[in-house]
């Protein structure tokens, strides 16, 4: 039975790999900040005993290593699948509100943490039998698609770098035979706009993405749709395409 571990497993996108992968009879172990309030997830486990649930705030390097720690010696992992990122809102992101503290939050979050937690769990991954690490960048931290508005400086600046990473760890580890992977899953409805009622104008927050949706020129996708393409991409990724960056449906990205 292979065995992955999904980071921010509770929700959106983490918590629609927990689904598909449990289902297809591997063993996941699901890391969230929080298990007590994960009520979805702690759903999924309690009807599936192959899901185990694990504590993880990638923001803390303590947290990184108490996680390492529990997992001990003992679990091989196929693949390590880096999903949890922290988007932050997005005024403190905009020129002239800019301050350290969303920076380096996001930075902690979507790059060092990642990093810590790839280099904790290598002696796992080393033992398993697939030996992929696969890491979930974003269409927003490519440098060869930024366009208008510019927004969201921390999460995109973050997203590079863990892009950086993750080309670099795949340059380092081929010769080990290790695959690394990037992907990007697309624009994804995590939010359920998809299925609001005409006359609903969800939540205030994202009023101007409903109605973009709406007028078809944000193409959302459903998590189910971007999730079965990423892992069709993750149980092909060879050896040789490691390092690449690639869309969920398997179109290569610029970076
Ligand atoms: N949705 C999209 O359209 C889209 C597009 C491009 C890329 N992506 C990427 O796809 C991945 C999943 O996206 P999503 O839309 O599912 O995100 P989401 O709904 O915002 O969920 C983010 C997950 O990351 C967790 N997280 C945030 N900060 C964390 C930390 N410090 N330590 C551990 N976990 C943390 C969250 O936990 P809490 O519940 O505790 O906050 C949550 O489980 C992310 O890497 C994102 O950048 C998404």
């Amino acid at each position: 039975m292979p065995a992955i571990l999904i980071t921010g497993a509770n929700r959106g996108i983490g918590l629609e790999f927990v689904r598909q992968y449990a289902d297809c009879g591997w063993r996941v172990i699901a890391t969230c900040r929080d298990p007590a309030t994960a009520a979805n997830l702690r759903g999924l486990a309690g009807a599936e005993p192959r899901i185990r649930i694990e504590a993880l705030d990638l923001a803390s390097p303590a947290s990184i290593d108490a996680l390492a720690g529990r997992l001990g010696g003992d679990l091989p992992l196929d693949v390590l699948l880096h999903n949890a990122a922290l988007l932050g809102p997005g005024g403190s992101q905009l020129l002239g509100a800019w301050e350290e503290a969303p920076f380096l939050e996001a930075f902690r979050a979507n790059a060092l943490g990642p990093a810590l937690l790839t280099q904790r769990l290598l002696p796992l991954v080393e033992a398993g039998s697939q030996r992929k690490i696969i890491f979930l960048g974003s269409a927003a931290g490519s440098i060869g698609l930024l366009q208008p508005p510019a927004n969201l400086y921390a999460y995109r600046a973050s997203k590079a770098a863990l892009h950086l990473i993750a080309r670099n760890l795949a340059l380092e580890l081929k010769p080990r035979g290790l695959v690394v992977g990037l992907v990007n899953p697309g624009l994804v409805d995590t939010r359920g706009l998809l299925d609001l009622a005409p006359e609903d104008p969800g939540p205030p927050d994202l009023q101007h993405l409903v109605k973009l949706v709406r007028a078809g020129v944000v193409p959302l996708i459903r998590p189910a749709a971007s999730v079965t393409g990423m892992r069709a991409l993750i149980d092909s990724w060879t050896l040789d395409q490691s390092g690449v960056f690639l869309n969920y449906d398997a179109q290569p990205l610029p970076w």
